[in-house]
């Protein structure tokens, strides 16, 4: 999955993006249940994730929610792992549920 920072839209969304790309990469690693990040260019406009089946937003949200509560409470990075918690941020690798968006500040 490549992610590049739209140009076309807004400046400052285009700027989120490079900092969204660049925080990816920083945290890539930093938890197990974290889509890998295998190459992010220098200033963010380029980058390669570990591609995951992702999660419809259409599934029963309270279920999702649940699973994530269950999934990470006692977790270091609770709330980090909870931030934009859309099912369409998680995805599946290999079976397992796993963030793919995790560029929030
Ligand atoms: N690793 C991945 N594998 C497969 N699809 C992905 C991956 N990362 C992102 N996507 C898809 O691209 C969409 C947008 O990516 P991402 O959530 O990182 O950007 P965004 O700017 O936050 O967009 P949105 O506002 O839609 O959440 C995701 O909702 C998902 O459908
Ligand atoms: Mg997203």
């Amino acid at each position: 999955m490549v992610k590049i920072p739209n140009l076309l839209v807004q400046y400052d969304h285009f700027l989120y993006g490079l900092l969204a790309n660049l925080q990816e990469k920083n945290m890539s690693g930093k938890h197990k249940d974290l889509a890998k990040v295998f190459y992010c260019s220098r200033f963010g406009i380029f980058l390669i994730m570990e591609k995951a089946e992702v999660v419809s937003n259409d599934i029963d949200i309270g279920e999702f929610c649940d699973s994530l509560t269950d999934k990470y409470r006692d977790d270091k990075l609770k709330e980090f792992m909870w931030s934009d918690w859309k099912p369409s941020n998680w995805g599946y690798i290999r079976g397992k549920l796993v963030k793919i968006d995790y560029g929030d500040k």
